[in-house]
């Protein structure tokens, strides 16, 4: 292989509560990112018990999740809420901001922003649905029409210009009503809502949208069970017993798009962060299989494979975990499985089996040992394109099914120049390092990769922080943190970069 295949399906990846806003037009109900605040910016300051204070500020910059209990209001911290105990019922508080309320407006702007799609040369737009524009509360029989006609629209305007829909059905949203009735997806019940609201859409859209992924990052549940699947509370049991349900309602879903429409392609996403052993002891190598293992191979493993592997069995044995199973799951499992897997790439990690005195990295959503070999971003996420070429190689060797790269890139401050340009280097090299090593894992490896979408491909609401200015994206959108701005969209040095990359098929990086 000389290069990247011909129809190799570069663009770009968003999600619906990130870049939308509209969180209350045409019938859309609350969903769980609408009770979420910006990072550092909130009238609420929250502790969380047990910190080791040279934590501390990293933990100011997270956003919150707002919450009424008896009568009190209160908010705690997006990511670390797994350390809570139940907490009250997840609410908006006045004079609270709650940037995805209106994010980057796409909402009344998606024309606008899929015409410069098509000027970069996408051949795929990654976006999601947002389940509450079709189910307000998920608990509807009827769908919302409105919501409905939406997503038409912005599919036969992606078509217009031949850009290939990419659909996943839950990123990191859900309808609030059913986190605070039944805990979201700790209940059993909430597989069959999603399942009406999955089958509704693909019923809708099968002859528009041939790509679709299950759950973004199903295994991001680690860090934070409310923005993953609305579980509003600390206990391990509920949260393995929410995920388990994501996956079954993965695998159903799967299965009910193959038998209905045989030519549709359905995936699983990981947030694929592999863990290096900090060093040759045969204790630190351990650690990394057993990491890895338990945070994202168990997903995989499941969702590819078709049954739980026996490591996560044993791991629910160890740790008193009595999940639920019923009689069908082994079935549904298996009957699901997904035609290709779909990742997030943005660092490697590392395995210590032995960590006093490691240095930390923190990283919004999640904490990593520090690699001194790697340098970080202004967020502390480390920088490792070899990473990606490591990631790729453990993934295809596992699998041997093609892999979607849907999300990678540097979350970066940048300026507006009066003349209205922005210059950002630090991003054209960052995608070149990352685009070259998938190069090299396509032609020397023989790694099966279907498409490269890099992350906010324009400027959205970070999910971890909910800051804009930690911006993506290679189209600008002018609005600060607190929604301030005019919303006009400016293209960066990156676009013109990028556009080049799309057309000349990866073969020119611009170097
Ligand atoms: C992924 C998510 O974890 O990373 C996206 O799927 C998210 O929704 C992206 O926005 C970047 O993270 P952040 O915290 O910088 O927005």
């Amino acid at each position: 292989m000389k290069g990247f295949p011909d129809d190799f399906l570069w663009g770009g990846a968003t999600a619906a509560n990130q870049i939308e806003g509209a969180y209350n037009e045409d019938g859309k109900g609350l969903s769980t990112a609408d009770v979420q605040t910006c990072g550092g910016i909130s009238g609420f300051k929250v502790e969380i018990p047990g910190l080791d204070p040279k934590y501390k500020s990293a933990y100011d910059k997270l956003r919150l999740v707002t919450y009424k209990d008896n009568g009190h209001f209160g908010a705690s911290i997006l990511v670390k809420m797994n350390t809570y105990p139940k907490l009250g019922s997840p609410t908006i508080i006045d004079n609270e901001y709650y940037p995805n309320h209106h994010a980057i407006d796409f909402y009344h702007n998606y024309k606008e922003d899929i015409r410069l799609f098509a000027e970069l040369g996408f051949k795929s737009y990654r976006m999601s649905i947002a389940w509450t524009r079709i189910f307000p509360t998920g608990m509807e029989e009827v769908p919302n029409e409105k919501g409905l006609e939406f997503y038409d629209n912005v599919f036969d305007e992606c078509s217009r210009y031949g850009i290939e829909p990419v659909v996943t059905l839950s990123h990191y949203d859900m309808p609030l009503e059913l986190s605070k009735k039944w805990n979201g997806w700790a209940d059993r019940r909430t597989i069959e809502l999603f399942h009406k609201y999955a089958k509704t859409v693909i019923d809708r859209y099968h002859e528009k949208v041939k790509y679709w992924l299950t759950f973004n990052e199903i295994n991001a549940i680690i860090h934070s069970g409310f923005m993953t699947a609305g579980v509003f509370a600390n206990d391990e049991q509920l949260l393995e017993q929410a995920s388990y349900h994501q996956m079954l309602g993965s695998a159903l879903v799967t299965k009910y798009a193959h038998d209905s429409y045989p030519t549709l392609q359905i995936g699983c996403m990981i947030s694929y962060s592999p863990p290096y052993p900090y060093s040759s002891k045969p204790e630190d190598n351990l650690e990394a299989i057993r990491t890895f293992n338990l945070r994202t191979n168990y997903f995989g493993d499941t969702m590819v494979r078709g049954y739980i592997p026996e490591y996560k069995k044993a791991d629910f044995e160890r740790r008193g975990i009595d999940l639920d199973f019923q009689e069908n799951d082994v079935r549904t499992l298996e009957e699901g499985v997904v035609d290709y897997i779909a990742i997030s790439y943005y660092q490697t990690s590392v395995a210590i089996a032995n960590p006093e005195n490691e240095k930390f990295t923190q990283a919004n959503l999640t904490q990593h040992y520090f690699n001194p070999h790697l340098k970080k971003s202004e967020w502390g996420w480390q920088i490792d394109p070899i990473g990606l070429r490591y990631a790729l190689n453990l993934l295809y060797d596992r699998y041997h099914k093609p892999i979607f790269i849907v999300e990678n890139g540097l979350g970066a401050f940048d300026t507006l120049n009066d003349n209205g340009t922005v210059n950002d280097p630090y991003r054209i090299d960052y995608l070149r390092e990352h685009i070259k090593e998938i190069k090299k894992a396509i032609t020397v490896d023989g790694v099966k990769v279907m498409g490269y979408t890099p992350w906010g491909c324009i400027d959205l609401i970070s999910c971890s922080t909910g800051q804009i200015s930690k911006r993506y994206g290679f189209i600008y959108v002018d609005y600060d943190d607190l929604g301030n701005g005019s919303g006009k969209r400016y293209k960066k040095e990156s676009f013109y970069w990028y556009k080049k990359v799309i057309s000349s098929n990866g073969e020119n990086l611009g170097e």
